[in-house]
């Protein structure tokens, strides 16, 4: 058993196909270069010390005995506790966590830190890495059942699977994952901050005490059981129309957006940049129209990136604020602020 190994797991940008990976649809992500990296120290007790050097805070519990908590520190005990139920046999460590990607800013934070924990948990004990699938889903149930976000399987996937210069086209009905080439053609991809931070357990809170992310997850469900599909994959537009509001529109904008990643992974293959920007922009309206995931500092930021040439601007990631992707062409100069993006590896152990 090694005494100490280091784990890196990459932030995401997803290029298009927004709300769609818990309706079994289709999203084209691709993994960048900021994550989080989590370095391992075999201690050789049954406790687990979680060092979170960005927050200043720790955390320390039973190895055997995780127990249930909110915040930060409930990822940690949920990858220890989720590791256990798969059956991997865990050992005692001190963890030192560390990111450079902005937490609650829609470019994953929540799912690299998921990878980083999991993959250093399994390093330092020495354990077999599960096939890549099944360890996003057991990160995906982290976040469900020990952190209380509803989110699909985008964020876990495209930090598992990144690879250089490459998106990763996903369907998430049949959960293949096919390697899109990203030439860009000189056009650059930048991600400007709206300056509005989410968490996805506790975004866009309405009267119900309900949250944005989770409520519409809900909605999709219900808009589901009423058209008597396993999922809004088998809506059809004709369906959606018969169904009372907002569930009408929920659903519009997962069948248009299942296209548009249909349409984009065409657009890049034929070199059309112009194209992608265009299927940008209208996955922006959906989302912001039909889904109603947008904020007036979402919309300023998108406003921005247009203003300074963008030939497509979007919100991305769970919505309610975060980053906003834009696609900027040749000699345009982007934003104050904005950071450019490029497919990059994906999560990693170095022993
Ligand atoms: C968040 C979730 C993902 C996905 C996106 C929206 O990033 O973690 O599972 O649902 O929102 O596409």
């Amino acid at each position: 058993m090694p005494d100490r190994v280091t784990a890196f797991a990459p932030g995401r940008v997803n290029l298009i196909g927004e709300h769609t990976d818990y309706n079994d649809g289709l999203a084209l992500p691709f993994a960048i270069g900021a994550g989080v990296t989590v370095r391992a120290t075999a201690t050789g007790e049954d406790q687990v010390h979680v060092i979170a050097a960005d927050l200043d805070a720790h955390d320390t519990f039973e190895l055997g005995r995780p127990g249930r908590v909110s915040g930060w520190r409930a990822f940690a005990r949920g990858a220890v506790g989720e590791l256990t139920t798969a059956g991997a046999s865990l050992v005692g460590a001190r963890l030192e966590v560390s990111g450079s990607v902005p937490r609650g800013s829609g470019l994953s934070s929540s799912a690299a830190l998921e990878v980083a924990l999991c993959l250093a948990l399994l390093g330092i004990a020495g354990a077999p890495v599960p096939d890549r699938l099944d360890l996003a889903g057991i990160c995906s149930r982290v976040e469900n059942e020990w952190v209380g976000a509803r989110t699909g399987l985008l964020d876990q996937i495209a930090s598992l699977f990144g690879q250089p210069d490459r998106a990763m086209r996903i369907d998430f009905q049949s959960l293949e994952v096919t390697p899109v080439a990203l030439e860009l053609d000189g056009h650059q991809l930048v991600t400007l901050d709206s300056g509005e931070r989410h968490a996805n357990a506790a975004s866009g809170s309405d009267a119900n005490g309900e949250t944005g992310y989770n409520q519409r997850r809900a909605e999709c469900m219900r808009a589901a059981e009423l058209l008597a599909v396993d999922s809004l994959r088998e809506a059809t537009l004709a369906g959606a129309d018969e169904l009372p509001e907002p569930l009408n529109r929920r659903v519009r904008h997962v069948i248009t957006e299942n296209e548009r990643v249909q349409q984009t992974v065409a657009a890049l293959s034929a070199g059309d940049l112009e194209h992608v920007g265009e299927l940008l922009n209208a996955s922006h309206e959906s989302l912001r129209d039909c889904f109603e995931i947008s904020t007036p500092a979402v919309e300023r930021t998108v406003v921005a990136l247009r203003a300074a040439g963008a030939v497509g601007a979007r919100i991305m990631g769970g919505g309610f604020g975060g980053h906003v992707l834009g696609l900027l062409p040749a000699g345009a100069t982007p934003p104050d602020g904005s950071l450019e993006v490029r497919p990059g590896p994906g999560a990693r152990i170095f022993r």
